[in-house]
């Protein structure tokens, strides 16, 4: 297991360490609390610490570690349903804020890349829409013509084309959106942590908030007993912990899977690509050194918990690249990840529901990179200044009524997890549990998650979820336990990996 907590090991962690930061052992008292150093949380500690503000960062393991260290990292501002989608679900005066807004968090990013000098390869490319592997020619041509429209009605700069450098799809009909950017993640990230540190703001890792105590100034407790107290908080933690049912209900966890390559350079022209599925497969370049570059392909997302067959999916992705791109080289990395997609295609950023000085960021879906930047430039803006031009976008109290089926639909991944405590369990006893192995096991009236580590350890956990008692689902690429319902993880040992669950996983009753 790495130390993000999950089996695998993303490209970028092939070549970059989590930067050091100590535990956190005494209490304290500052202007802004931001729980979780991801993205969002790095950026709105970065950009309140510019902003003048007292900042304490801590986070539950490495600085870093979290999603944000096994993205692919496009930056693109379009929204990732597709613009249609997205003008039918927010109306177009809302599409174009959350276009605007997309826009101005990338231009964030490079201003900060050219103002600390950060050798990060950040670099604006264009970014193709391309049919997918079904799609017949007039198919294709009705979806550009769609999102060409869409994009027209919002501004969005577009053009329709013909064929990109993939083997299938010389003469296709496609669209070519300029002006989208990409860079390394965790390059970035280190400086911006760096200059915060250097502003006088504090980080800490291996230090999770297990309390939270909300009011004037806001009490957070950590696991080792420490206190940070604030005026203002902002729970950056990827799916929040400060909120048990109202954001959750109105966003579903999805896990989604990622290849590295390595590509001799020149085969591909340096863009981004994504395809008209749904979900979509999508690729960009990262320049190697010499003539070898790295091509990152993602894809064959699915809903949490709800397959285990992570290697069947990686190699479904990498038949589908490879019959893209013949000459690609060998494989360097391979790995998952969670996203969360709301009922309406933007995040959630902003006051957390019923508070005036609690803030959250989440929601972000495949654009989590821009979310995160946009989010330290709004949670920034309504500390200091108390509004922001962009809020209405991302309110986390909004449910527009066009949302009203998507919302019932994620809601019923739960009712049908619930349901599943009438059904027998997956397997007999743990001796039937190869190492790698897990499931659910009827003990009595319960159920209980039991799985054998590669080394052979057995682990026995209660197999309810300690958000809300949703049954967890064994995921044997990433060796953790994963909850189909809000997205919770947990690892073989029953500690939480993720999100919104704060406590671990139960001894089972009667067992220390
Ligand atoms: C395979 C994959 C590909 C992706 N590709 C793209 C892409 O191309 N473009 C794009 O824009 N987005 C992409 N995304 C999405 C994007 O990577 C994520 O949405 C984004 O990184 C989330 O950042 P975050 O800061 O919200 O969360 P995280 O990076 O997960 O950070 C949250 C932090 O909170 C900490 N935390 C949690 N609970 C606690 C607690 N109780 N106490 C203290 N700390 C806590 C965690 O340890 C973690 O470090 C991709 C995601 C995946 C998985
Ligand atoms: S994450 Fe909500 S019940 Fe598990």
């Amino acid at each position: 297991m790495n130390v993000s907590g999950e089996a695998t090991r993303s490209f970028w962690m092939l070549d970059t360490s989590f930067p050091n930061a100590p535990r956190l052992e005494q209490d304290e008292q500052c202007d802004v609390a931001v729980i979780g150093a991801g993205i969002a949380g790095v950026s709105v500690a970065y950009e309140l610490a510019l902003a003048g503000r007292k900042v304490v960062l801590v986070d539950r393991g490495p600085l870093l570690g979290g999603m944000t260290s096994r993205t692919t990292a496009h930056l693109a501002p379009i929204c990732d349903d597709g613009l249609s989608a997205l003008v039918k679900m927010r109306g177009e005066a809302l599409a174009r804020g959350f276009q605007q807004s997309q826009e101005a968090a990338v231009d964030c990013i490079e201003q900060h890349v050219g103002r600390l000098e950060i050798d990060c390869d950040f670099r604006r490319l264009d970014g193709f829409l391309f049919p997918a592997a079904w799609m017949d020619e007039n198919e294709a041509a009705r979806e550009c013509n769609k999102e060409y429209a869409a994009a027209a009605k919002i501004g969005v700069e577009v053009e329709h084309g013909k064929g990109v450098a993939l083997k299938g799809h010389e003469k296709a009909p496609i669209l070519r959106y300029p002006n989208q950017a990409t860079f390394h993640p965790l390059k970035y990230l280190r400086a911006l942590l760096a200059d915060f540190q250097k502003r006088g703001g504090k980080a800490f890792a291996d230090s999770a908030v297990v309390e939270i105590e909300e009011g004037k100034q806001v009490r957070l407790k950590c696991d080792g007993g420490s206190v940070v107290t604030a005026s203002n908080a902002v729970f950056a933690t990827n799916s929040p912990i400060n909120t048990w049912v109202k954001i959750h209900s109105k966003m579903a966890p999805f896990r989604t899977y990622a290849m590295a390559f390595d590509i001799e350079r020149g085969i591909l022209p340096d863009a981004l690509y994504w395809d008209m599925d749904d979900p979509y497969f999508y690729v960009r370049l990262n320049p190697g050194p010499g003539e070898t570059d790295c091509l990152i392909a993602g894809g064959r997302d699915h809903k949490s918990g709800e397959a285990d067959d992570g290697e069947a999916r990686f190699t479904a992705l990498e038949a589908w690249i490879r019959a893209l791109v013949p000459d690609l080289g060998r494989e360097r990395a391979r790995w998952s990840g969670q996203v969360l997609d709301t009922i309406d295609y933007c995040g959630f950023i902003g006051r957390s529901p019923g508070n005036g000085n609690v803030f959250i960021a989440t929601g972000d879906s495949g654009q989590g990179m821009t979310h995160g930047a946009l989010a330290g430039l709004l949670i920034r803006d309504l500390i200091v200044e108390g509004s922001n031009p962009w809020e209405a976008v991302y309110a986390p109290d909004r449910t527009p009524p066009a949302a009203f089926a998507q919302y019932v639909n994620e809601n019923l991944t739960t009712v049908k997890n619930l349901a599943g405590y009438l059904l027998p369990g997956e397997i007999k006893s743990a001796d039937d549990l190869k190492p790698g192995e897990g499931g659910i096991l009827q003990d009595g009236l319960s159920k209980l998650a039991v799985c054998r580590e590669r080394d052979g350890k057995l682990h026995r956990h209660s197999a309810s979820c300690t958000h809300l008692g949703c049954i967890v689902h064994w995921n044997s690429t990433e060796q953790c336990w994963d909850c189909p319902c809000h997205g919770s993880q947990f690892s073989p040992d029953g500690t939480v990996l993720n999100g919104p669950a704060i406590r671990p996983l139960a001894s089972p009753a009667g067992e220390a």
